[in-house]
């Protein structure tokens, strides 16, 4: 028997479980402080570039929670996602969430993106020390422009970089998305204001996706491809 069958799921493997329980720990520990950091710094947010605020948050993982970890990992597993988009992979703790449900799922490819080149190479040690790397790609730079291609039928869009994009992103790979895929969108409560014009434009009937909130987390928005 093999180890995925004993254990039933990639998620319980020792060496992803240490990776994950190291990152949401460093997360924990840290990445408060430095959100506080920038703030007290006074940087303008809403005016920054992207490329600067992914610079002041060069330290901090900013990832998932636990909870959406798992939520990730089932909704990938119930569509049985081959082919998964991510924007905004940061040092990679979704990403796993989303590799492991794609090994498990009988193999595919995540395609994640990274603006910030030093979380590009964390995130692919990360991946390799959960034994995860067969099963990913980091694209580097900006993801309105790695994004532009994704190679084949999408079954799973993760949107989680900064908030003023992910009507651009959705946009960019609108045309990929399969009947019946997912569509994930990380903070919708925490950035209500921001995501006000991707939730009016994912939640009108006219554009293809049945959505809703949910109460998990900062909130995230669970859009259906119609
Ligand atoms: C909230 S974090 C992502 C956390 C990650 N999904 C996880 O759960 O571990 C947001 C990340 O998106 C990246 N990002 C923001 N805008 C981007 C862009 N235009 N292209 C690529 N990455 C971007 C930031 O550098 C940051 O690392």
């Amino acid at each position: 028997m093999t180890n995925s069958m004993t254990t039933n799921s990639t998620l319980r493997l020792p060496e992803v479980q240490a990776v994950l329980e190291r990152l949401h720990t460093l997360a924990d520990n840290n990445d408060a402080t430095i959100i506080q950091q920038v703030i007290e710094s006074g940087s303008d947010w809403k005016s920054s570039s992207s490329e600067h605020k992914s610079e002041m948050f060069r330290e901090a993982l900013l990832p998932i929670s636990r909870d959406i970890g798992r939520f990730l990992y089932g909704v990938a597993r119930s569509i049985s996602a081959k082919h998964i988009v991510e924007f905004g992979t940061s040092y990679g703790v979704s990403t796993i969430y989303f590799a492991a449900a794609v090994r498990d799922n009988g193999g595919g490819l995540v395609v994640g993106s990274e603006l910030e080149n030093s979380k590009v190479a964390k995130a692919n040690q990360n991946l390799a020390e959960a034994g995860l790397s067969q099963f990913v790609e980091i694209r580097a730079g900006d993801a309105l422009q790695t994004l532009r291609e994704t190679g084949s039928t999408i079954d799973l869009l993760f949107l989680d970089g900064w908030k003023d994009i992910y009507l651009d992103v959705l946009h960019l790979v609108l045309g990929n998305l399969r009947q019946g895929s997912v569509v994930l969108a990380d903070d919708v409560e925490l950035f209500r204001d921001d995501l006000a014009s991707y939730l009016d434009y994912i939640r009108n009937p006219a554009h293809g996706f049945v959505s809703v909130t949910l109460p998990l987390d900062d909130g995230i928005e669970y859009s259906v491809k119609l």
